[in-house]
């Protein structure tokens, strides 16, 4: 089963992705269609057109990813697909993709969970983790705490109360005027500002517990907004609004490592791309000889690399592909199991 190369389908949001990882040979080949520009001028994603655009890049993107591979389909030993959380209509789309491509292969099908691929993301690089381990999961929908003792043996140690990181970096980015998608934009325009003429409180961090609210902060951000005169007044708000979300971050990972003390921190998901934030735990965990362990950035944001290895770890389990699609749009991540042997 090492050897086993699995195609890995990611259609939850807005990319199209397809990979190809293999147990024994790692990640063979990785395609991605952004879909930003279409959306840009909503400031936002549409589900609907979305779903429309999965449907008309998937087989291509397929096509791509097993020719960078050097592989015919025939020698896939399986297809995973995101088959939640996100956004129904989109995952249904690359649910229906990969079910009919395992039926026409009469190869099984994985339904991948997403956080569960952003969770084994650092699986892909060099540098990686073994369990147990903390991982801070930060992405547009989700801004989790997880203790990981081995795969699919999770228990959440704090969630968001309100707001998810990645939502508030955007809503606060589309309030500075921003283009969608803010985060990456708002980093950027933080790396200009300076410290001092803002100051937000870091949001639940003066009271116990691993839980999270960013709403606050972000109205406490919008409040300011009157204040700001001139370009360098914007970029000093985000850079202020950018080290208090940073700061929470990681006031709460380093209460994790104590209250389960384990010495290794995995941070993945969209916002894990953050410099900021890598530099700042970074800081943290070294000062507390620890490890810490993060996927490139490229497979922090959504992508399909992670789906196909995550699809790989769960091969065990696949199942012969039904015309009963299965997607869901909420799904909490410890519902998961370990891999049935
Ligand atoms: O994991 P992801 O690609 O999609 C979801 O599953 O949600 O995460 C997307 C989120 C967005 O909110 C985006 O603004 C944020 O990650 N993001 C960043 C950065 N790059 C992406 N936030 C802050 N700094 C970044 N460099
Ligand atoms: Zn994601």
């Amino acid at each position: 089963m090492r050897n086993a190369a699995v195609l890995g389908v990611e259609t939850s949001c807005d990319e199209t992705a397809v990979a190809i990882y293999d147990g024994a040979r790692g990640l063979l080949a990785h395609v991605l269609h952004s879909q930003a520009a279409l959306h840009a001028r909503y400031g936002g994603v549409v589900p609907e057109l979305a779903a429309r655009d999965h449907v008309g890049r998937i087989y291509a993107l397929a096509q791509e990813a097993l020719r960078r591979a050097a592989l015919e389909p025939h020698q896939l030993a399986g297809v995973a697909y995101t088959a939640g959380p996100g956004l129904a209509g989109a995952l249904l789309v690359g649910g229906a993709f990969a079910a009919g491509y395992a039926a026409a292969l009469d190869r099984p099908l994985v339904a991948v969970h997403h956080m569960e691929g952003h969770l084994l993301a650092p699986m892909l690089e060099e540098h990686r983790p073994e369990f147990p381990f903390v991982a801070l999961l930060v992405s547009g929908g989700h801004t989790l705490l997880v203790e990981v003792a081995g795969l699919g043996h999770y228990r959440i140690l704090g969630e968001t109360l309100d707001d998810a990181v990645g939502e508030a970096f955007d809503k606060v980015a589309k309030a500075l005027g921003l283009p969608y998608p803010g985060g990456p934009h708002l980093a950027r325009l933080a790396e200009s500002g300076r410290v001092g003429p803002f100051r937000f409180a870091r949001p639940m961090t003066d009271r116990p517990g691993l839980d999270f609210s960013f709403s606050g902060l972000k109205t406490a951000v919008l409040t300011a907004l009157p204040r700001v005169k001139s370009e360098q007044d914007r970029a000093d708000l985000a850079r202020a609004f950018e080290e208090a979300a940073v700061e929470t971050l990681a006031i709460k990972c380093e209460r994790a490592l104590d209250e389960t003390g384990l010495n290794r921190l995995v941070v993945a998901g969209g916002v894990g791309a953050n410099r900021r934030l890598r530099a700042e735990l970074d800081r943290r965990v070294r000062a507390r000889n620890g490890a810490l362990y993060f996927p490139r950035a490229e497979f922090c944001t959504d992508n399909a690399a992670m789906i196909a290895c995550a699809g790989w770890a769960r091969l065990a389990e696949a199942r012969p592909p039904t015309s009963a699609i299965e997607v869901r749009a909420r799904w909490p991540l410890d519902d998961l199991r370990p891999p049935a042997t």
